[in-house]
């Protein structure tokens, strides 16, 4: 059974360790999703990751990790990488580098890759779990492998409902909403593999050279993983660029409209992208639940974090086979 527990509870943070210890799985918040966290040196604790998420083997984890831990214990870092790391963590931006061959990673963390994701969250409760664990956490997106990410706990207890011993930690709504953008290091130019928060300009502007942008690239095949064509998906048909919805559509509405709609979701009224990131996954679960048969989606700007939104929308709606012509 799912056991929730509030970041607040006492001895919230003794319960978690111990079970982390115990190689048991927990939900825990980040800035940008919940993940489902595991013990990333732990074959046998990973491997529940993989069983929870009816995640296929060959899409590897992000490891998180603690400001106090030492990434060369775990992959090789020079100070050209270590620079990049300095400007960018904490926060919502995971880096692809080279992993170290003795290195205590379990292999289904990487899937047998030689490289290795790590991500040093910005979230106080996550950083105090990692402080007090004093390991790498390997945390995917704590969610049936392929369909919405969780933004709240109970996205998560939906999710994942069969779990047998499932602690998830509840505090509150996710501020980003989108899971972090992934920097492959391992090449002079960085390679961005998924959008996230950060455009493609901002990072160039921070990091004072140029990226090269792989993100856009949809691909069946694992080998820039997170990219897979169909993801994110919600159960219901996603229509996207909708400005006149039918009537069976739930319509999540970006921006101020004077249309009537009895059935809508408001992403931003003021037309705030970051605000519309943050409700993205909670309103498709929302609309999941609805009676409505269908989604519809309003055009969401192609930028700033609207190019990740619509990455996401673009993949939610692949499988979509209705056939509706606005
Ligand atoms: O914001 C996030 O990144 C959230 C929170 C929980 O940290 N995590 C998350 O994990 O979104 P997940 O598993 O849903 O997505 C991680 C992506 C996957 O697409 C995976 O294929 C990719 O990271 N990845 C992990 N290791 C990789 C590697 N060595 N090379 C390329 N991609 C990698
Ligand atoms: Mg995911």
């Amino acid at each position: 059974m799912v056991q929730i527990i509030h970041y607040h509870d006492r001895d919230a943070i003794k319960t978690i360790v111990s079970a982390l210890n115990q190689h048991r799985l927990v939900a825990l918040p980040t800035e940008t999703v919940y993940g489902l966290a595991a013990d990333a040196t732990s074959e046998c604790a990973v491997n529940k990751i993989f069983i929870a998420k009816q995640r296929p083997a060959i899409n590897p984890l992000i490891c998180h990790i603690h400001p106090d831990f030492d990434l060369t214990d775990y992959a090789h870092i020079d100070s050209r990488i270590e620079k990049i790391m300095q400007e960018l963590w904490p926060g919502a931006i995971s880096f692809v580098v080279e992993l170290k061959q003795d290195s205590p990673i379990a292999p289904s963390v990487t899937a047998g890759l030689n490289s290795v994701a790590f991500r040093m969250p910005d979230h106080a409760f996550f950083q105090s779990v990692l402080k007090e664990f004093g390991k790498p956490l390997a945390a995917p997106s704590a969610n049936k492998s392929k369909s919405l990410s969780p933004t709240k706990a109970e996205h998560v207890a939906l999710s994942l409902a069969h779990e047998e011993e499932l602690l998830v930690v509840d505090a509150g709504q996710c501020p980003i909403g989108i899971e972090s953008t992934i920097l492959d290091l391992r090449e002079q130019v960085p390679v961005i593999l998924r959008c996230g928060q950060y455009t493609l300009e901002q990072l160039e502007q921070k990091l004072h050279m140029r990226l090269a942008d792989h993100s856009q690239s949809p691909s069946e095949k694992i080998i820039a993983p997170g990219q897979l064509l169909l993801h994110y998906a919600p159960q219901k048909p996603l229509r996207l660029n909708v400005k006149e919805p039918q009537q069976d559509e739930i319509w999540l509405s970006f921006g101020n409209h004077d249309r009537i709609h009895p059935l809508e979701l408001k992403l931003s009224p003021k037309g705030d992208l970051d605000e519309a990131a943050k409700n993205l996954f909670d309103f498709l679960w929302q609309a999941d639940q609805t009676k409505a048969p269908y989604i519809a989606v309003a055009p969401i700007p192609q930028e700033g974090v609207g190019i990740a939104i619509n990455d996401r929308l673009c993949r939610a709606a692949h499988k979509t086979v209705k056939a509706k012509i606005e």
